[in-house]
């Protein structure tokens, strides 16, 4: 039974220690850090996990521990996972690895150096229709792959505070998934050049202070193929998702706006449930994320987002981010450093 420790007991980390103590097999969650969580040492009793911490680099110092899961903020990911490649333990990080393309880099490198495993948290890739469409499109359902789109409007209204939101965080945080999703799809092939426009459409009054909160990226790859990811912050119906695979022989649809295949038909027309979060939509994709991190530790064979997928993602974020800044395509060896 390999040891784990979850570093950064937030939002989403507080959601994945749940789900890896009660539902994955062949690890035993056994430390969570955080500096401030409140509900620290309440989830820990909830869940049966002996050891708390707030300084979370003791964990460098605990031989028992096998691998950290990294769910503290995307800023302090890179220190982190310097300081527990170095102790020799395998990492987990959510994405995206780092806020810049140098420093993801220099996370990967000591990863490497160490000779530790890497997964990074791109969920999407284990949601159902997700993962058909790429079986489908692997064994070449839909030809030669011509055009990816792809699409995350997070459920409205947004209760955020533009002033609390990273430069950056609708490529970085939003759309890396969407990102390594097209780059996943397109497999074989690399993004070349990058175009994106970004605003402030959600939130107006936050127009010039280079807060987006909507943004459309085009991105043209190696072998032909055109891509675009959109994100929006704000969708009034719900928690919209949603790609298309277009190639030479087909096209593959994934992703669905509604939770049920069940209809209201009432004096006003026709319903479906649109509601839903991250954490609802995206649990069991979760649950298979870190049981496929639990079987790379356990040394099974499986596919899963590894250090390089993480970097793919990451650079078109950077060329994304550029774009938007300098109002012209970018070339992803421009920012490729
Ligand atoms: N894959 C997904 O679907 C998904 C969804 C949400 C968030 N995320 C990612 O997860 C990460 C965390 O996001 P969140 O929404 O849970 O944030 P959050 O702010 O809710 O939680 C972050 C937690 O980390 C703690 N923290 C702060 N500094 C720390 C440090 N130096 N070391 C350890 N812990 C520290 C905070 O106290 C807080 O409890 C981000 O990288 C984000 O992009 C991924």
């Amino acid at each position: 039974m390999k040891r784990l420790a979850l570093v950064g007991v937030g939002r989403i980390g507080t959601h994945h220690a749940r789900t890896i103590a009660e539902e994955v097999k062949g690890v035993e969650l056994a430390v969570l850090a955080d500096p401030m969580a409140p509900h620290l040492d309440e989830l820990a009793s909830e869940l049966g996990v002996p050891t708390t911490l707030r300084d979370p680099f003791l964990i460098a110092q605990d031989e028992s521990i096998d691998a950290v899961v990294i769910t503290a903020p995307a800023a302090n990911h890179v220190d982190l996972i310097e300081a527990f490649a170095a102790a020799k333990k395998h990492i987990f990080t959510e994405k995206p690895i780092a806020i810049t393309v140098a420093d993801a880099k220099a996370s990967v490198a000591a990863a490497r150096e160490a000779g530790v495993l890497f997964q990074v948290g791109f969920n999407r890739r284990y949601a159902e229709s997700w993962a058909r469409a790429k079986q489908l499109v692997d064994a070449g359902a839909v030809g030669s792959v011509q055009r990816v789109h792809s699409i995350t409007r997070d459920p409205g209204p947004w209760p955020g505070d533009p002033a609390k939101v990273a430069p950056g965080t609708i490529f970085n945080e939003t759309l890396i998934h969407d990102f390594d999703t097209i780059n996943w799809l397109n497999d074989g092939a690399e993004p070349v050049e990058v175009y994106a426009i970004a605003d402030a459409l959600v939130a107006p009054q936050a127009k010039g202070t280079g807060f987006f909160d909507s943004a459309v990226t085009v991105i043209r790859y190696s072998n032909g193929a055109m891509a675009t990811a959109e994100a929006s912050f704000s969708a009034m119906y719900g928690y919209d998702l949603r790609g298309e695979v277009f190639g030479s022989a087909g096209a593959v649809t994934m992703g669905d706006l509604t939770n049920t295949a069940a209809r209201l038909y009432d004096s006003t027309g026709g319903h479906a449930d649109t509601s839903g979060t991250d954490t609802s939509r995206f649990h069991e994709a979760y649950r298979i994320e870190f049981q496929t991190f639990a079987d790379l530790l356990n040394g099974q064979d499986v596919d899963y987002p590894d250090a390089d997928a993480g970097i793919r993602a990451q650079v078109v974020a950077a060329a994304a981010i550029r774009s938007v800044a300098e109002g012209r395509p970018v070339r992803i060896a421009e920012v490729d450093e």
